[in-house]
């Protein structure tokens, strides 16, 4: 039996709050320790301390799902203060695992919906996920396009089991179940992909993505939701569950008139009131522009994606959505502009319609807010 072997035995035993892992210069055995701690038991808090800190052993620590890595502190104190600082960050989420609550912390389930194929759904979802895991925020997206479900494509993984492989277990209660049916992307987003073939699909019911998603939110920060063109029971299990729904639309005709149908049915069934308009490909090249858009949807606009072929389909090709091949190309930065209203709380209303000068102020001040809320989170662990 290895040392890794023995240690995880005894995290079975103990269940820690915390476990410090020591790993020397490309220790695949301290890492991969690590790896099956945070898949197994995620109300364990794994720090990784690192001897050396290059970049290849850190790239191998945050695939392996790590978020707390650092180098091996100096003195007992720094990492006395380290170790602390992790627990008071992660102690809400493990009492809200511990009483089983529900989603009452600031978790938020974020659906991506269109009402047509093609129109950049899941290239939305992908690269905003991997946009809020930037800010180290815990990110989840589950794959809800159970026939043709592409996202493991677009982030270029391998995935061990599915969706519908979840669905045949029972998981009512635990989180450490469902987890052990996500795959890590290097990101650290933890990824729920779609059946591996469609006849699967009929495996995946509403009521079950209803518990599966509460059960998430008791977990992640954010959790995204990819869907296909249709209103089945799971999508609407989705949709209900949202805190926020991105609706995806276009300029031609077409999608237009998809997109005002789509809109009466989510009116119909109460959700329209989370809707955030994404105009995705949005060159004003003919007759319709955003004001036809915002008058025929009638739901506010969030942000406007501009076009770019090359860069959207060399991400593609490459298995690296484009927020991380291409952080600075006009793409990338609109949907790091999406993620900044998600996570601002600024995506309630449409920001673009305010002036220049009022927006600027409005960053400024939750700029203010945050650095404050860090100086008394410091405080309080030094008190
Ligand atoms: N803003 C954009 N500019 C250029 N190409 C884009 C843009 N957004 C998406 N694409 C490309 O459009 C194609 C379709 O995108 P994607 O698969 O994300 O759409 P979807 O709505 O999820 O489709 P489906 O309904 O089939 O699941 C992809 O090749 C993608 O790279
Ligand atoms: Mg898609």
């Amino acid at each position: 039996m290895s040392g890794s072997d023995e240690a995880l035995e005894k995290v079975d035993l103990l269940s820690p709050n915390i476990l410090l892992v020591n790993a020397g210069g490309s220790d695949t055995d301290a890492v991969s320790l690590a790896e099956r701690v945070i898949q197994r038991k995620p109300r364990t808090f794994v720090i990784l301390l690192m001897q050396y800190m290059d970049l290849e052993s850190y790239q191998l620590a945050s695939a392996a799902g790590c978020h707390n890595i650092a180098p091996f502190p100096e003195s007992a104190k720094e990492l006395c203060g380290f170790v602390h600082r992790v627990f008071n960050t992660e102690s809400d989420r493990i009492t809200a695992l511990d009483t089983n609550e529900r989603a009452t912390w600031s978790s938020k389930v974020i659906t991506v919906y269109g009402a047509k194929g093609g129109l950049g759904k899941t290239t939305i979802a992908v690269n905003l996920a991997l946009k809020l895991a930037e800010q180290k925020k815990k990110v989840a997206i589950l794959d809800l396009d159970l026939l043709f479900g592409d996202v493991h494509i677009f982030m270029d993984v391998e995935p061990k089991e599915t969706i519908s492989d979840l669905m045949q277990e029972a998981f009512s209660n635990s989180i450490d179940s469902v987890r052990a049916f996500m795959t890590v992307h290097p990101s650290g987003v933890h990824i729920l992909c779609a059946p591996k073939t469609p006849e699967y699909a009929e495996t995946v019911s509403g009521d079950r993505i209803q518990s599966l998603l509460a059960l998430l939110r008791s977990y992640y920060d954010y959790v995204i939701i990819d869907t296909a063109v249709n209103f089945s029971d799971p999508t609407l299990a989705a949709l209900e569950a949202s805190t926020t729904i991105l609706f995806v639309t276009g300029l031609d005709v077409s999608v237009l008139k998809n997109s005002k149908v789509a809109m009466s049915i989510l009116e119909s069934l109460g959700q329209k009131k989370k809707v955030r308009v994404i105009i995705n490909r949005a060159v004003e090249i003919n007759s319709i522009t955003i004001a036809d858009v915002q008058r025929i949807v009638d739901a506010p606009i969030l942000s406007r994606i501009p076009s770019d072929y090359m860069v959207a389909v060399a991400a593609l090709n490459q298995g690296q959505p484009f927020v991380q091949s291409a952080p600075k190309a006009k793409l990338s930065l609109a949907i790091g502009d999406i993620a900044e209203k998600i996570l601002t709380g600024t995506d309630h209303f449409d920001m673009q319609k305010l002036p220049a000068r009022e927006r600027r102020a409005l960053m400024r001040r939750y700029k203010t807010r945050e650095k404050a809320e860090k100086k008394a989170r410091s405080r309080a662990q030094r008190g």
